[in-house]
């Protein structure tokens, strides 16, 4: 299973470091699951140990003149070799285009990274039945290569991330199942994930992991959600 953390834009480089260490001093020496930690660009860190650092964003290039940004050289420093493309907060308020995030894609495909790979869609969509629902989806593959070997599909509804509402077990299961008729990758699960419903989601067919947001930001909550995956793989 993949249990993810985004950050997101919170904490520091410092408070990254502490939660690093309280979660790795708390991991069962048996853990299977895959840690992944988003945590914000200025925390990315060397880190040894369990848990694998992400980066929440890059830009497709090795290094030039792209104010604001940072690229391969930058993640490099840092041993950092997994990243999270196309989240809906980046589609959305940063109105990265689906031919931007795809580019994102290839580049870092042809760099061998680890790729955590965000579709969803809002909830006008959603209203309007489920043909409209998987056109969206599917536009969200556009010049997407499926055959890539090193990715995740993370499938987040963008009304269910940060809000609390989370969609029914037959909502999640029916685009996950739809995803994984795509490709043989895993295919998780991300949208107001937390410990009271993480075992439920986790113990549908085609759910593969999770990506968590704010209940990730309490380390003991990551860690109760960590543990619930593993007694799921085990039974
Ligand atoms: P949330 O965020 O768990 O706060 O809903 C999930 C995400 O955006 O990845």
């Amino acid at each position: 299973m993949v249990i993810s953390a985004n950050f997101k834009t919170n904490k520091t480089r410092e408070e990254t470091k502490e939660y690093l260490n309280t979660l790795e001093q708390n991991l069962h020496p048996s853990t299977s699951s895959e840690i992944i930690i988003f945590p914000p660009t200025t925390a990315l860190q060397h880190h040894i140990g369990r848990v694998e650092i992400g980066v929440q964003n890059s830009y497709p290039v090795e290094r030039g003149a792209f104010t604001g940004e940072i690229g391969l050289e930058q993640l490099e420093e840092f041993g950092i070799r997994t990243i999270l493309i196309g989240h809906s907060e980046r589609r959305e308020i940063l109105k990265e285009s689906q031919d931007e995030v795809a580019k994102k894609f290839q580049f870092f495909a042809e760099k061998n990274f680890k790729i955590i790979y965000c579709i969803g869609e809002p909830l006008e969509i959603r209203k309007e039945g489920r043909e409209k629902l998987f056109h969206y989806l599917e536009n969200q593959f556009r010049d997407i290569p499926l055959e890539y070997s090193n990715y995740t599909i993370a499938y987040e509804p963008i009304w269910a991330i940060g809000t609390g509402i989370t969609p029914t077990m037959e909502e999640i299961e029916e685009v996950l199942k739809w995803i994984k008729e795509k490709t043989d990758r895993k295919v998780i699960y991300g949208g107001s994930v937390k410990v009271a419903n993480i075992e439920e989601i986790l113990r549908l067919p085609s759910c593969d992991g999770v990506l968590v947001g704010s209940a990730s930001l309490e380390v003991t909550d990551f860690i109760k959600m960590i543990n619930i995956s593993e007694d799921i793989s085990k039974s």
